[in-house]
């Protein structure tokens, strides 16, 4: 079954000095349950059509279907109640909030929901909401950590609550910007381990960004960019 489909994507930045075309005529296809990796040189596309996916951004020609909804013919709430309820991202850089414990970092993905989406999940009160954010931390690795600041944590498990944080809403995607780039080898092993499960064990649909050689090897398909264009 289909998730994502692109129809002649096409991104153009526009910049004072020069229009960039970071994606070409993009035509793929995604299916539910998916692992895969769109890889490509620095400067490809590849950010460009994961944030595209995720609607981060504003598509110049062709559009997005995702579960056969055209993205180009949503409004901007209609745009921010799927960004909100069915996609989750995880960033290079992780992305944390600097001042909140990892519990809070976790919650602010269900504090976003509206009453709809905590409906959804079962959520009725804050003790669901703070079990939901444990069970999230835990399912990543991490116990007994939940009250501690991102900079009181390592850097692999920086990364684990962002992933908690992506994965508590049960989103229909993982969107993951290269997860890895920061990480040595055993703490980006751990990601890719944790991220192999939950496309397993929850059938999560997972779409990573990466040239990283450990990750490539994990999934089980690889889209190539190359200059914007499939290759
Ligand atoms: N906001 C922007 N304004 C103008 N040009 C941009 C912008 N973002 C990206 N680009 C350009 O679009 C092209 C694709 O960029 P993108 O970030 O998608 O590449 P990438 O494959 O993710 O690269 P990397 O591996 O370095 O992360 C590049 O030429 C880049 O310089
Ligand atoms: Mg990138």
């Amino acid at each position: 079954m289909e998730l994502f489909r692109t129809q002649n994507l096409t991104k153009i930045y526009v910049t004072e000095s020069e229009n960039v075309k970071a994606l070409n005529d993009v035509s793929i296809k995604i299916d539910r349950g998916e692992l895969l990796a769109i890889s490509g040189r620095s400067g490809s596309g590849k950010t460009t059509l994961l944030n595209l996916l995720g609607l981060l951004d504003s598509i110049t020609e062709g559009d997005v279907f995702m579960n056969d909804i055209s993205f180009g013919s949503l409004n901007n709430k209609a745009k921010s109640k799927i960004r909100r309820d069915d996609i989750g991202m995880i960033f290079q850089a992780y992305n944390l909030i600097p001042v909140l414990t990892a519990e809070e970092n976790v919650e602010l993905a269900l504090n976003a929901l509206d009453k709809e989406g905590l409906m959804r999940l079962g959520i009725n009160n804050k003790a669901d909401k703070r079990n939901f954010c444990i069970e999230s931390l835990q399912s990543v690795g991490l116990f007994n950590l939940e009250n501690r600041r991102p900079h009181e944590l390592s850097g692999g498990q920086q990364q684990r609550i962002s992933i908690a944080r992506a994965i508590v809403k049960q989103p229909k995607v993982l969107l993951a910007d290269e997860p890895t780039a920061n990480l040595d080898k055993e703490n980006s092993m751990n990601v890719i381990d944790i991220i192999q499960k939950l496309n397993e064990e929850m059938k999560l649909t997972c779409i990573y960004s990466s040239h990283d050689k450990l990750i490539l090897e994990s999934v089980k398909r690889i889209i190539k960019l190359e200059d914007g264009s499939v290759c």
